[in-house]
C-alpha cells in the first residue's frame, strides 16, 4: 500500500509543513520519494513532534546524499556528521546573518536537516528565503547583466580568525580549516540541477566580491542583491517547538537564525548533506 503524505503550504513561494511522517522509524522508498518532490516543490519543509536521536538524523539525512563534516562546529557525541550549534550570551551564534550553508566550497551542501533540542523561552526564529522567488522578481535587464557573472564565496568572510583565539586547540583547528578552504568562485545566477529552475546564488555570509567588476561596482551590485533577496515576500519564517525537524534546499534558499533569545540557550542539530558543482545553463 502507498502511503501519502500530504503538504500543508505555508506562503505563495516557499515552505509547507509534512502532516503524517513520523521520521523516528525508516522512511518507506515511496515516502522519502514523496518528501523529496516536496522538498524541490516548496523548498523548506516543516515536520512537528519528531524527537529523533542524532543516528536516526544521520539515517534519514544519508537518504538524500553523502553528508558533509564541519571543519570547525563540534559534533554529537560519537556522530561526528551531526553538528551541535549550541549558543547562548557568552557562545554567540555566527549564523544571525543571511546565508546559505558551506557556500565556501566546490560542491555546497544541497540538503540540510535541522532539529531543534533546547529552546529558549521566547525567539530564536529561523527565517528562509527563496532565491529562486527572488530571482524571477528581477527586471529582465538586471538579469541579463547577472548572466554569466560569477562571485567569490569565502569561509573567512563568516569564520574570521579574531572568532576562534579562544584557546590554541581552537585556533589551530581554525588555521586547518582556512589553509584547506581557499576562496572559491560560483555562478551568481544557479540552476537547479533537478527541476532546472533558476535562483540567485549569492549570500551576505559568505559572498565577498563579483569578478570581473570594480570593487565599487561589486560592492553596489551585492548590496542590492542582499537586499532584494530578503524581501519578505519570499520569506517564510518558523516559530521553533521542542523537536521540530525542518528539510531544506540548501541550493535554491538561504536563513537567518534569530539572535534575539539571551540569556537563553539554544541547541540544534544539524545534517548537511553534500551537493554538486553549482552551474549556469
Ligand atoms: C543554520 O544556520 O544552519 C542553522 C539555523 C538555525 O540555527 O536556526
Amino acid at each position: 500500500m502507498k502511503e501519502s503524505i500530504t503538504f500543508t503550504v505555508l506562503s505563495p513561494c516557499i515552505g509547507a509543513y509534512v502532516n503524517n511522517v513520523d521520521l523516528s522509524r525508516p522512511l518507506s522508498d515511496s515516502q522519502f520519494e514523496q518528501l523529496y518532490h516536496g522538498l524541490l516543490r516548496y523548498q523548506v519543509l516543516f515536520l512537528q513532534k519528531q524527537p529523533i536521536t542524532p543516528i536516526q538524523q544521520r539515517t534519514l539525512a544519508a537518504r538524500f546524499g553523502d553528508l558533509y563534516i564541519h571543519p570547525l562546529y563540534p559534533h554529537a557525541e560519537e556522530v561526528k556528521e551531526i553538528i551541535v550549534i549550541d549558543t547562548d550570551q557568552d557562545n554567540p551564534p555566527d549564523n544571525d546573518n543571511w546565508h546559505t550553508d558551506v557556500t565556501f566550497i566546490d560542491t555546497p551542501p544541497a540538503i540540510a536537516v535541522l532539529a531543534s533540542k533546547l529552546l529558549p523561552e521566547k525567539g530564536g526564529d529561523t527565517l528562509w528565503v527563496s532565491n529562486i522567488a527572488a530571482y524571477d522578481a528581477l527586471s529582465e535587464k538586471i538579469k541579463q547583466l547577472l548572466q554569466g557573472l560569477k562571485a567569490e564565496h569565502d569561509f573567512k568572510k563568516s569564520f574570521p580568525e579574531y572568532k576562534y583565539c579562544r584557546t590554541e586547540k581552537e585556533h589551530k583547528r581554525w588555521k586547518k580549516a582556512a589553509e584547506k578552504n581557499l576562496p572559491v568562485q560560483h555562478p551568481v545566477i544557479r540552476t537547479h540541477p533537478v527541476n532546472k529552475r533558476k535562483a540567485l546564488f549569492v549570500n551576505e555570509g559568505f559572498t565577498t566580491r563579483l569578478l570581473g567588476l570594480t570593487i565599487k561596482e561589486s560592492d553596489v551590485l551585492l548590496d542590492f542583491l542582499f537586499a532584494h533577496i530578503n524581501k519578505p515576500e519570499f520569506q517564510v519564517r518558523w516559530r521553533w517547538q521542542k523537536n521540530d525537524v525542518v528539510i531544506w534546499d540548501n541550493r535554491v534558499t538561504q536563513h537567518y537564525a534569530n539572535a534575539d533569545y539571551y540569556p537563553d540557550r539554544r541547541i540544534m542539530h544539524r545534517a548537511t548533506v553534500l551537493g554538486d558543482v553549482p552551474f549556469e545553463s
